[in-house]
């Protein structure tokens, strides 16, 4: 057997030499007579959702707000529509400090008859995106920010805690039209952008801790967990430190986008090899905010231009078949293998690895076997990437199946991610986060 088929596990580990260690102080005077509670971390329960492939969570607004999760989005959305009656609720008006902190200038006059959602003398946002579906709204008048308590259970990176309160998290208030494309049930989306008024953001902020949060998504039946703040994440077996040898990239800027998460990956490894037919130029974002790689968690699979795509496809697909056959494509993927001609191990089909080299050379983020073949059938695993055109403004967009069961840390502060590549190497999964409350 071609040696790109053996699994390395540990190898990965062990070239991570450029392992930053970070060391985060953080000193709040508790001599004040606050009867704040400050935890360190917070966490919320994430779930796939079968139909739109969503990652879902929820966040009790005044009752459990289900929502989608969104990586990119940069203020979270909930619809305010008859069924959002809350005596907490507050708009924010024109000239407050929520109002500055969302750099919304627009204040609005609502029409007669008066409706939920529309108060007069507060500030809106023009136009409301939905990330699934990329559809705008711009009603007229705007949308209104919010704010209302929200609760989130606390963590010591072992389990989940006592509930916590935050009273004034900020949101907009949309219409009803924006829910479609959403995952079934769900009231909003949870923005997690890059931006000071992202979920992460407001929640460090409130309780003082680093502007951390850390994914792990889970597949399908399983659940997963985000975690704000920054402790050590410890999964099943107690001990197993999750959050261990974490890698670290830098964050790149994109004008353009402002909000969402792009990494420079600098090549693309498979099977060990190079693939040196990936053209640079469009790895990197230029002055039109074209090009580069974007995480998102609104494509469920990874999307790549079409000559890195085809690139990448081609040698996997000449590696993989002189062991495994290759089947009819399986919509929405080109390249299947029948199951049967795949050997499997315990950390899934045995296919070589794809690696994205980041930085430096040193730096490697391996897309491991379970996190590139999706099992479509009983008879066909396909290679789980999805061709992106030729023009497409984003080169590569590394969608939620490539980032399963890996451990994520998005550090706004610093601009960095920490990615432990797949957690199976260590014989974990998201899931194996101890769920059960140790509040008695
Ligand atoms: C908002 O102000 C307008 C104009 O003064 C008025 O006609 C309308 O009834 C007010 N709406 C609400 C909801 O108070
Ligand atoms: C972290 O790396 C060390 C050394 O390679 C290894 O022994 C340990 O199992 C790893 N822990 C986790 C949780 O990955
Ligand atoms: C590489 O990409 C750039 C930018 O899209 C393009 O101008 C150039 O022609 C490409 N080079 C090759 C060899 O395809
Ligand atoms: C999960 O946490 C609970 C509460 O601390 C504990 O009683 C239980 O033993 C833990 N489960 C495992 C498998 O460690």
């Amino acid at each position: 057997m071609a040696s790109y088929l053996n699994h390395h596990p540990f190898i990965f580990y062990l070239l991570i030499i450029y392992t930053i260690s970070i060391s985060i102080s953080i000193s709040i005077s508790i001599s004040t007579t606050s009867a704040l509670f400050l935890p360190k971390a917070l966490v919320l329960t994430v779930v796939k959702d079968p139909s739109t492939l969503q990652y879902t969570t929820k966040l009790i607004q005044r009752t459990p707000q289900p929502l989608s999760l969104d990586l990119g989005t940069p203020i979270s959305w909930v619809i305010c529509d008859n069924r959002y009656i809350s005596s907490t609720y507050h708009p924010a008006y024109c000239g407050s400090p929520q109002c500055t902190l969302a750099n919304s200038k627009l204040c609005r006059t609502c029409p007669p008859p008066a409706k939920p959602g529309c108060n007069n003398n507060t500030c809106t946002t023009t136009s409301l995106n939905n990330p699934f579906t990329n559809i705008i709204i711009s009603p007229p008048g705007g949308t209104e920010l919010a704010t209302d308590i929200v609760r989130i259970p606390t963590t010591d990176g072992s389990n989940p805690g006592q509930l916590v309160t935050v009273p004034n998290h900020l949101f907009v208030c949309a219409p009803k039209s924006l829910l479609q494309g959403l995952a079934k049930g769900v009231s909003g989306v949870a923005g997690l952008g890059r931006s000071k008024i992202s979920l992460p953001s407001q929640v460090s902020s409130y309780f003082r801790f680093p502007r951390k949060f850390t994914l792990c998504l889970p597949p399908l039946t399983e659940s997963g967990v985000v975690f704000f703040g920054d402790v050590t994440y410890n999964f099943n077996p107690p001990g197993g430190a999750a959050s261990a040898n974490l890698s670290y990239t830098l964050l790149v800027a994109n004008p353009f986008r402002p909000s969402d998460y792009f990494i420079g990956v600098q090549g693309i490894k498979v099977g060990g090899e190079d693939v040196p037919s990936v053209n640079k130029s469009k790895l990197s974002i230029n002055s039109k905010g074209n090009g580069g790689t974007m995480i998102s968690l609104s494509h469920p699979y990874t999307i790549m231009e079409t000559s890195i795509y085809k690139a990448i496809t081609t040698i996997f697909n000449e590696q993989l078949t002189t062991v495994v056959k290759r089947v009819n494509p399986v919509a929405p993927f080109q390249f299947c293998y029948d199951s049967n001609t795949i050997g499997f191990s315990p950390i899934g089909p045995m296919v070589q690895d794809i690696d994205l080299v980041l930085q430096s050379k040193e730096v490697k983020w391996t897309i491991a076997p379970l996190n590139s073949m999706v099992r479509m059938n009983d008879k066909a695993y396909c290679l789980g990437i999805l061709d992106g055109g030729n023009n497409p403004s984003t080169s590569i967009i590394i969608g939620g199946f490539q980032i399963e069961d890996n451990l994520l840390q998005f550090d706004l502060d610093k601009s960095m991610i920490g990615f432990s590549s797949s957690l199976i190497y260590n014989r974990m999964r998201c899931s194996n986060f101890n769920f059960t409350s140790n509040v008695i």
